[in-house]
Order: structure tokens, then C-alpha cells, then sequence
């Protein structure tokens, strides 16, 4: 239930890291810079070496082009792709037709983006959207069930939100989220949950990253915050 975010610059400092840890503790989240820099080759290694991977690439576009997209990413057999809820119901219905529901022995889960958390009211309403964060948040998500997607990338606090209107099987991954024995402070993150605060609120995943890719030792990290959670 944890998905380690590797935002690392480049394919050597990526397969450093991972060479530490392994994937009984974690899956790694794969996202834009380090994609761009890396492409579909450190995937596929990353696969090799045992790992499911999350293709952070948040697709934004029309139906076609973001149903092509996908398409290509699923034949690359990554575990989790997503898209921007936003895109509206023809852009998400086209990307859940690219993706089809995965079954028991698998297949590539498909999630959406509701509302960046980078953004608040204010900001919102600058691009044309007259409801609050929290209310947008809530009709994104309902789009994304309505169309059968598999989950949404979410703030912790507004999983349990979510989980009210969500059927049990939605999906939540989560950023913004610290363990208590953190070695690095809140960085950027401003409104934080430990591990198990998180899991509490009903999240199904949790992205992190610096305190597992900055500490001294990795593995320990993941250790510690699966034992957090198991407490
Ligand atoms: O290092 P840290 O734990 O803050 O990393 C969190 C990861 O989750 C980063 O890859 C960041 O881009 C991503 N993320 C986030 N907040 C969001 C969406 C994604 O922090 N709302």
C-alpha cells in the first residue's frame, strides 16, 4: 500500500535508489521529469527488477489522443496509469475504452486526477470555477466512478469525503504524507498525515517520497512506516 515516488533526474540515480529497497515493501511511482529524461526503457527495467509501477504522466487532452496514449502505456504493462478528471466524461469514457477494467489476474488500474492540490479557491475561480476546491473535488470524483474508473489521486484530507460517495473498491492514492519518524522535514508539503492517519482516513495508497528517498537508509524507512501502519 505504498508507492514510493521516484523523482530522481536521471535512469543511474533512479536504479541507485532502487538497488536499496525491494518490491515486497513497495511500488514506485514513475512521474514527468524522470520520464521525459529516462523514457519507457527504465520502466521496463524497473519491472525486471520485480517492481509495479505507477506512470505518473497525469493525461490531459482529447479523447483520442489521450485513448492512444494509454493504449501505449498498458501494452508497456505498468500497474497504475492516470489521467485529469477534468478532461470531461467523453475524455474519460475514451481512456476507460483504452483501458479496460482490470481483472483478478491484473491488468493496468486507471485513476484520475480531481483538483491539483497546488490550487485553492482563488486560484480555481481564476481558470472559470465557481465551486470551492472541496466541491469540485467531490464532482471530479463523481465523474471519474460515473465512467468506471478505477480510483482518484486525492489529498488525505479529503479521502474520507471520497469514501462517502465512493463505492468500497475506488481507489485513493495519496500524497502529502509523512511519517512520524521522518529524518527530513515537511519539505514543500504543507497539510500532512502520518502513514497511519492516512490509512485510517480510508486511503488505499500512499505516494511518498523524500523521507524514503532521502534516508540514509532506505530500506529501513519503508520498514519502519509499513510497521507504523500495522500498529
Ligand atoms: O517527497 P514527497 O513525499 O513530498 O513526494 C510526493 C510525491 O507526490 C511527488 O512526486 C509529488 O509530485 C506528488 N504529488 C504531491 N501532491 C499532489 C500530487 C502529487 O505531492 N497533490
Amino acid at each position: 500500500m505504498i508507492i514510493t515516488a521516484l523523482d530522481y533526474k536521471n535512469t543511474d540515480d533512479a536504479l541507485a535508489f532502487v538497488e536499496k529497497i525491494d518490491p515486497s515493501l513497495t511500488r514506485l511511482k514513475v512521474g514527468k521529469e524522470l520520464f521525459t529524461r529516462a523514457g519507457p526503457e527504465l520502466v521496463e527495467k524497473l519491472q525486471t527488477l520485480g517492481f509495479d509501477v505507477f506512470l505518473d504522466l497525469k493525461f490531459h487532452d482529447i479523447p483520442n489522443t489521450v485513448a492512444g496514449a494509454l493504449s501505449v502505456a498498458a501494452s508497456m504493462g505498468v500497474w497504475m496509469v492516470n489521467v485529469h478528471a477534468s478532461g470531461g466524461p467523453r475524455m474519460l469514457e475514451a481512456a476507460r475504452k483504452a483501458i479496460p477494467v482490470a481483472g483478478k489476474s491484473g491488468g493496468t488500474k486507471l485513476i484520475a486526477v480531481t483538483v491539483l492540490t497546488s490550487m485553492d479557491d482563488t486560484e480555481l475561480n481564476r481558470v472559470g470555477v465557481q465551486l470551492s476546491a472541496e466541491k469540485q473535488v467531490a464532482s471530479l470524483t463523481q465523474l471519474a466512478i460515473d465512467q468506471g474508473l478505477d480510483g482518484v489521486v486525492c489529498s488525505a484530507r479529503e479521502v474520507a469525503l471520497i469514501r462517502t460517495i465512493a463505492p468500497d473498491s475506488f481507489l485513493t492514492v495519496t500524497p502529502g504524507v509523512r511519517p512520524a519518524s521522518a529524518q527530513v522535514n515537511n519539505d514543500d508539503q504543507r497539510r500532512v498525515m502520518t502513514p497511519a492517519e492516512a490509512i485510517r482516513a480510508g486511503s488505499s495508497y500512499l505516494v511518498i517520497g523524500r523521507p524514503i528517498t532521502r534516508a540514509d537508509n532506505p530500506l529501513e524507512s519503508l520498514q519502519q512506516i509499513h510497521s507504523q501502519i500495522s500498529s
